[in-house]
């Protein structure tokens, strides 16, 4: 008899999704609900690459999946159809900052992007004078002649990284092209970005501003009703499920990313358990899943003291204390130290890596008076309950692991 492939039993199985790649990051949809106050304002101020004049640089700004990206694509491919239309050259560059992170790097990818085949030479991505990159790029510009829109996407990473050199260089473009133009387009989702910016660069970068509201509940939920119509068979969500997913998402900050993956996640888990309705439980799963998924790498990346006080919070509670206080935390902590032949840290500075631990999320501590005694903390842990943190841990940490041995063994505080 045949051995069944495993894959059979999937690949019969009627699927909720007609077309998942819809829900990804990066499908570009032919709607963006809620923005055409912004790709009003950016396509009013790029309409002028149709005229062959030079658009003003912008600088466009919001919170993680406010859509600036997925604006600014839309917008550009809408110019350069038109462009196309009317017989005028207008050529959009789109670079992602974070993955291409040096000046160099970007320079290259843009003069390379511009190259004409059996004519112009790749140029090597290392070893060419940053001026001869830039004589390159404006004499291909020159070449093709027309106007180029340079998007430098998460430009605040670069900045952050390599200073604001590229930035300089290239808002000062315009002054060597001769036939061509060009103008810039930086997208941060740091607020402050510009702080870092010289006074030159920061006032020809931000000739226009554009700022991306985070989007609130009713807005994430028109745009999952949008994106699910074509990605999901109908009648497969039940009732009230875009409403949590959009109302997670606007608790966590308005982000239209988080709110698709959850719809994802969501209607994966349902289709993984042979369910044929995505329901509330579904999203309380994937919320779940995507919360550790994020906090995972938070708690691995952690340096040793902060994971022994970490650990000696969820070893306090794991004995079944709750809301637990400083001194109770650094007794523990101070054993734990014992345990593996570390000297331990002062008192305060435990506290300094209390407040560390509130702010990456990972805790909560709610400062409570005691009348005359002072104040303390009262902490207790916000990691998910379906994440094993302590395992985590000493995954990444081999020298942690007599302690937890010790401590979940004898389910008591450590010796
Ligand atoms: N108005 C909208 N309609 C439909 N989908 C949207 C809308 N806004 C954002 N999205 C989708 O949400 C996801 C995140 O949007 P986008 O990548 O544009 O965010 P961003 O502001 O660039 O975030 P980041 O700062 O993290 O780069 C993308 O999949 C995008 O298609
Ligand atoms: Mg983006």
């Amino acid at each position: 008899m045949s051995i069944p492939n495993i894959f059979d039993d999937l690949l019969s199985r009627k699927s909720l999704f007609k077309n998942k790649e819809i829900l990804r990051h990066d499908h570009s949809p032919r709607r963006l609900p809620h923005r055409d106050e912004e790709i009003n304002k950016i396509s009013y101020n790029l309409v002028e690459a149709l005229y062959g004049h030079i658009p003003s640089n912008m600088t466009l700004y919001g919170v993680t999946g406010a859509g600036k990206t997925a604006v600014t694509s839309y917008v550009c491919q809408h110019l350069e159809e038109k462009g196309r239309e009317k017989g005028r050259n207008v050529e959009t560059i789109m670079v992602n900052c974070r993955q291409i992170d040096t000046q160099y790097r970007v320079l290259t990818f843009i003069g390379n992007s511009l190259l004409e085949e059996h004519e112009d030479e790749e140029i090597p991505f290392t070893g060419w004078p940053t001026d001869r990159v830039m004589k390159e790029l404006v004499k291909r510009m020159d070449k093709r002649s027309g106007v180029f829109i340079i998007v430098l996407d998460e430009i605040d990473h670069l900045v952050r990284k390599a200073g604001d050199d590229l930035l300089y260089n290239l808002t000062n473009i315009n002054s060597m092209l001769k036939v061509s133009r060009a103008c810039v387009i930086g997208i941060s989702n740091d607020l402050k970005f510009t702080d870092f910016l010289d006074p030159r660069v920061k006032s020809r970068l931000g000739q226009l501003d554009i700022l991306f509201k985070p989007y609130d509940a009713q807005q994430l939920q028109d745009i999952l009703r949008q994106r699910s119509d074509a990605a999901l068979v109908e009648g497969v969500l039940g009732a009230g499920v875009i409403e949590l997913c959009s109302a997670l998402a606007a608790q966590e900050h308005g982000d239209a990313r988080c709110a698709l993956d959850l719809l994802r996640i969501s209607t994966e888990k349902a289709e993984f358990a042979g369910d044929e309705i995505v329901l509330s439980h579904h999203v309380r799963t994937a919320q779940h899943q995507i919360e550790s998924d994020q906090i995972a790498p938070v708690i691995s990346s952690l340096p040793t003291q902060q994971k022994l006080v970490l650990a000696s919070i969820l070893i306090n509670e794991h004995t079944g204390l709750k809301n637990i206080q400083t001194g109770e935390v650094y007794e523990i902590y101070r054993q734990a130290c014992k345990h593996i032949r570390q000297s331990p840290l002062t008192q305060r500075r435990i506290s300094g890596i209390i407040q560390n631990l509130d702010m990456l999320g990972l805790i909560t501590a709610r400062t409570i008076s005691r009348g005359r005694y002072g104040r303390t903390k009262e902490i207790t842990s916000s990691i998910p309950k379906n994440l094993e943190a302590i395992p985590l841990m000493v995954e990444s940490e081999e020298d942690l692991k007599p302690i937890f041995e010790h401590s979940y063994n004898h389910q008591s505080r450590l010796a």
